[in-house]
């Protein structure tokens, strides 16, 4: 397949082209022919324009590449190597959802042909390759696995907005189904790695890779921000904690905060999901997930608090949210939890006003049902810093004065501007 690939005599289609599949559609269409498919015809026609409806890349990264865009399965046929980034979701119960893995497996099993190969990128738990989606490919293909076609597993570990760690510098996971298979798909992404592949043991080991690094993450970040909620009693600065602590050589560096987007808040319900169906409650994990789950509530309250203390009516109060995306400098705001702050503090009947220099108004208000504004108007109770977008970081203390009434406070979730600030009242997680 590798020499296949390499001379053109056979083409990698990548099914599903968001903000980890563009980039690797792009990246092979720098070295072999490439048909990039997706559902949404909208963003298909954008990427047709050299436009990244995920506002990653620049119309730049589109050139030199021997790439064709579609939504329509009849361009499919023409592929032998196919490399699946859908979605991979949690439903309101934080639930997995794999509606579009088992999608995106129904469309791909209609084009397979005999010697095809089919290679997953999105995160799911160990065993969803083989037991859920596998099966979807036989039945709609009529073929038999292993015998007609071989399938991988290759997790993406991309971070968006991250311009340093990239897909050609972070070493891949790949994994196949035979030896002879996982060979023939590291070596296919050895073409566009730089940083290299390592080679999972199988399929399975390479999904639970990817999965506990988020949970990881999570878990990690779960302990900090409990030690936060500590050190408040206590009057501590938690960062002034953290400084301190990380002069030692084995302290690892997390931090305080929200916990949203769709990977490190969303990746360990898969392990959990898992681990309960075959009948072990994971409670590491599960309180990881309830405790940064819980922490807008908690910075929301803590404002209220704040307000009160100051002997201000918090009917009357007005405060203002900077930042609404699921982290610094990007547009996404899938799950963002900066929504949990704000629906806290409006349940006190407080009036809050959110903006954001990167977000879209109208994508916000259709997935939150709340307004963002184009800029503050008038002064503030309360300013609650909750995404680090440079825009902010670069803020003086006395541009916070401008936008604040009379002993105004200042929440600084990041623990940015603990340095800066000498006469306002000012907290931080
Ligand atoms: N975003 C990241 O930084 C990141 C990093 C590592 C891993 N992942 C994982 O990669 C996977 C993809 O995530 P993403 O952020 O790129 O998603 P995304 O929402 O940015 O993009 C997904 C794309 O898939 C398309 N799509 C949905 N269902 C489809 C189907 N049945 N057939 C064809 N196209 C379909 C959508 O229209 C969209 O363009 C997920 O499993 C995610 O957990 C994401």
């Amino acid at each position: 397949m590798y020499d296949k690939l390499v001379k053109k005599e056979a083409t990698l289609a990548v099914i599903g082209l968001g903000y980890v599949g563009l980039p690797i559609a792009l990246e092979f269409a720098r070295k072999i022919k490439v048909i990039g498919f997706d559902i949404n015809q909208k963003r298909v026609d954008m990427m047709r324009s050299n436009v990244d409806p995920s506002n990653e890349l620049t119309a730049s990264d589109f050139e030199g590449c021997d790439i064709s865009f579609t939504a329509d399965l009849e361009d499919l046929k023409a592929a032998n190597f196919y490399i699946v980034a859908v979605p991979t979701p949690i439903d309101a119960s934080n639930e997995p959802d794999i509606r579009p893995l088992v999608g995106a497996s129904t469309t791909v099993g209609k084009v397979l042909k005999k010697g095809d190969y089919v290679v997953y990128e999105s995160t799911v738990y160990p065993g969803c390759t083989e037991e859920d989606c596998i099966p979807v490919l036989e039945q709609m293909s009529g073929l038999k696995w292993k015998e007609d076609f071989n399938v991988g597993y290759s997790p993406e570990r991309i971070n968006p907005g991250d311009k340093v760690h990239t897909l050609a510098t972070i070493v891949k996971v790949s994994s196949g189904d035979t030896p002879e298979s996982a060979e023939e798909i590291a070596k296919t992404y050895e073409l566009v790695v730089d940083a290299g592949v390592h080679r999972a043991a199988s399929i399975k080991v390479a999904e639970a890779a990817k999965i506990i690094e988020n949970t990881q993450r999570d878990v990690n970040i779960a302990l900090i921000n409990e030690l936060s909620i500590i050190f408040n009693r206590m009057d501590i600065n938690t960062y002034e904690v953290l400084e301190a602590a990380g002069t030692k050589w084995n302290f690892l560096k997390f931090f305080p905060g929200l916990v949203g987007g769709h990977c490190i808040g969303v990746d360990p319900y898969y392990l959990t999901h898992k681990a309960q169906k075959l009948g072990y409650h994971a409670k590491i994990i599960n309180s990881g997930r309830y405790v940064n789950d819980s922490m807008g509530f908690y910075v929301g309250k803590q404002t209220v608090k704040k307000i009160l203390a100051k002997g201000k009516s918090i009917i009357d109060s007005r405060i203002l949210v900077m930042g609404a995306t699921f982290k610094e400098d990007v547009s996404d705001i899938r799950n963002s939890r900066v929504i949990d702050v704000v629906k806290e503090i409006e349940s006190f009947s407080c009036k809050v006003e959110i903006v954001d220099p990167h977000a879209d108004k109208e994508e916000y208000a259709h997935e939150y049902g709340h307004e963002l504004v184009d800029a503050p108007t008038g002064k503030y109770d309360a300013v609650i810093v909750a995404v680090n977008h440079a825009e902010y970081v670069a803020m003086s203390e006395a541009d916070f004065k401008n936008l604040m009434t009379d002993k105004g406070i200042l929440v600084d979730l990041k623990g940015i501007f603990r340095d800066k600030i000498k006469d306002l009242d000012y907290w931080s997680l």
